[in-house]
């Protein structure tokens, strides 16, 4: 069961994230989409999509300090187990929070809204349960046995069995004994990676992230007196204004 979970499942899981991402991208790109429902409704949606994504940022961020850098780095630049310790779980927790909260609004949203309800599958359905799920778990490990058990040092557990899978050094023995909030959040961590190629979070990859590089629009006037009436010369022109 320990070589189940904590070695066959988490490379199972990250083997179907890459090759199913590639699967989708050749045979469903037109389905690559987050297929927004933003003309149905956009009042809650304005609220719980940044609250959402925002707070999933940072907890993002939190998974890449918490489970990435080894508590020896963090101490060797000077960094206390318990000035981490206070950071992961205040910081953590709001992030958290947000993000859940944002979550809830947009279910609700979902819900409540008639063709947004039409328009929700049964594999969104799956999904949500599952981000839900580690969300609502993540939360709970971080509020229950970090907050109010008093601190538990997964950063002596937990993340050096992750880093390891990566490593190629997998350890099974270092989640012995582990707090079992820990043991579900990561088994359901790891199945939404899982499923993450089959549903509508792959657009996660294609965010407009050249957006913010990407060259100002620039409105020409038809009156004669604008650049549109020159040839229009390569490459950036420079604004001015008129
Ligand atoms: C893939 C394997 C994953 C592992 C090994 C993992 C591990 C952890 C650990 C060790 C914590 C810190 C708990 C504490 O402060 O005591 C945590 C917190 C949390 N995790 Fe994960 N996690 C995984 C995936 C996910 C996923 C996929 C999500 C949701 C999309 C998620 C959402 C959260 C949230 C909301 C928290 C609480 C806030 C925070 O501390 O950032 N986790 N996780």
């Amino acid at each position: 069961m320990r070589l189940l979970l904590w070695v066959a499942l988490p490379y199972a899981a990250i083997a179907i994230l890459i090759v199913g991402t590639v699967w989708r991208w050749r045979y469903d790109q037109f389905g690559w989409t987050t297929r927004s429902s933003e003309l149905y409704e956009s009042r809650l949606l304005r609220v719980g999509s940044p609250l959402f994504h925002f707070g999933l940022a940072f907890v993002i961020l939190g998974h890449v300090m918490g489970l990435l850098i080894p508590e020896n780095w963090t101490e060797a630049v000077g960094v206390s187990e318990g000035a981490y310790h206070a950071v992961s779980l205040w910081g953590g927790a709001a992030a958290g929070l947000a993000a859940l909260a944002g979550m809830a609004i947009l279910i609700y949203r979902r819900r409540a809204t008639g063709p947004v309800f039409s328009a929700t599958t049964r594999n969104d359905k799956l999904m949500y349960v599952l981000l839900g799920g580690s969300l609502l778990l993540g939360c709970a490990v971080t509020i229950i046995e970090n907050g109010v058990r008093g601190g538990y040092d997964y950063r002596q557990t937990v993340a050096p069995w992750f880093r390891g899978i990566f490593l190629l050094r997998p350890d099974p023995d270092l989640m012995n004994g582990i707090p079992w909030l820990y043991g579900f959040h990561a088994v359901f961590g790891f199945l939404l990676v899982a499923l993450f190629p089959f549903t509508r979070l792959v657009h996660a990859f294609s965010a407009p992230w050249r957006y913010a590089f990407r060259p100002y629009i620039v409105y020409r006037s038809r009156d004669g007196r604008g650049p549109a009436t020159r040839d229009p010369a390569r490459g950036w022109q420079p604004i001015t204004r008129r």
